[in-house]
């Protein structure tokens, strides 16, 4: 998959930004705080119909802007898209596929594909739990609609079955419907669990493949996806049989929800744990060994986007080579070749200028080369 032409109209600090991007590697370089971020951003809001910074819109529409308007040409083996969205400060925005307004976003991830590794990424291995599931749900909803709406689905009711917890005793009539959110949100643990199962089981295959090879001594990455303890191994179990389980493990923890007013049954406590020969890698590795592990994540993910979508989708990375030595970054570079990667750096860092296929210079908001 390709850009190969994007507009960006009062996004962030970009006032009217218009380019053609090569089908290689195109290096955006300049100074701090001049908008390379910013244009990764734009792109990852093409395919994922947000930010990976802030959430909501209202913050991208350029400070002295009444709307944004990012465009952008995606061409892909299927098809050439042109994707549009309208963004404003005060009202929802709007999305085009070839000119026709979408009723929803669920297009936009089918038409680009974009893996984006940030240098956050490198702290994945030891960041909470929290950090690994964002890590999942936005890999797994680029491939799967159904799985998107469900966790959408999946978060609202469990911030409702929060405030049921918090409130029912002042008002204890809530209790009532307590039962009822809560088997919504196991028929809906059910289904994330059995996605995200097997996405890891995928993961982990592809990620032990990369980490053996970067750490060029053989060394054994195993990833293990936990989910509420019920279930024990869910590899290889369909919803329906997830379900009794996680009903199991609601009935035992009903008492405690009540007591302490959180929810504490359900899909959104799960975690990748993650090994390297055998050791957590969390607690024994060092950190040469997390950033190693954390770069077999991030380019697994793109080989399992790649292998279901059939082509690379594209890459972005911000700021994260150049957080690299010179022999993991050899490793991406080679690794990469063949889709369409965007990365950007600071201007001193000539060796990643020299790589690349069409040099940009950030300053300001405006794009030169
Ligand atoms: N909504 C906005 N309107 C205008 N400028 C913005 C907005 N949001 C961020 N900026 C500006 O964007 C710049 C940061 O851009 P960024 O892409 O993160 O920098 P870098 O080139 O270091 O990656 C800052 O100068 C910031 O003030
Ligand atoms: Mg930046």
């Amino acid at each position: 998959m390709f850009i190969d032409r994007m507009a960006i109209e009062g996004f962030r600090n970009f006032c009217m930004l218009e380019a053609a991007f090569a089908r290689g590697i195109n290096v955006i370089t300049g100074g701090n705080a001049q908008g390379k971020t910013n244009l990764l951003e734009a792109i990852f809001y093409l395919s994922n119909a947000k930010s990976f910074r802030i959430r909501g819109d209202k913050d991208l529409v350029g400070f002295d802007c009444g709307f944004a308007r990012i465009e952008g040409d995606v061409s892909s083996e299927l098809r050439e898209t042109n994707i549009e969205v309208k963004l404003y400060k005060d009202r929802r925005r709007q999305i085009f596929i070839n000119g026709v307004k979408q009723s929803s976003a669920a297009e936009m991830p089918k038409r680009l594909g974009v893996v984006l590794f940030c240098p956050e990424d490198l702290e994945i291995i030891r960041d909470g739990a929290a950090a690994r599931r964002r890590f999942m749900d936005l890999a797994i909803s680029q491939l799967r609609h159904k799985y998107a709406l469900a966790l959408s689905e999946y978060n609202r009711l469990y911030e409702h079955k929060t405030r049921i917890l918090k409130d029912w005793r002042e008002k204890p009539s809530l209790l009532e419907i307590l039962d009822d959110f809560s088997l919504k949100m196991a028929k809906i643990s059910a289904e994330l669990i059995y996605y995200r199962a097997s996405w890891c089981e995928r993961l982990g295959e592809e990620a032990a493949k990369i980490h053996s090879d970067i750490s060029g001594v053989g060394e054994k990455l195993r990833l293990k996806y936990k989910t509420v303890s019920t279930v024990g191994d869910p590899s290889e179990k369909k919803p329906s049989e997830l379900l009794p389980l996680l009903l199991r493990h609601q009935e035992e923890h009903r008492r405690a929800e009540l007591d302490s007013g959180l929810c504490l049954s359900g899909a959104h406590k799960d975690d990748i744990e993650i090994y390297i020969d055998g050791s957590e890698a969390r607690s024994f590795a060092s950190q040469g060994q997390v950033r190693t592990a954390a770069l077999s994540l991030k380019l697994a993910e793109r080989e399992i986007s790649r292998a279901d979508r059939g082509e690379a989708p594209v890459l972005l990375l911000d700021d994260v080579l150049s957080e690299l030595d010179a022999r993991r970054q050899d490793f991406v570079l080679n690794k990469i070749c063949g889709g369409q990667v965007f990365i950007t750096c600071c201007e001193d860092k000539s060796a990643m200028q020299r790589m690349g296929d069409r040099l940009f210079f950030m300053k300001n908001g405006k794009l030169s080369f």
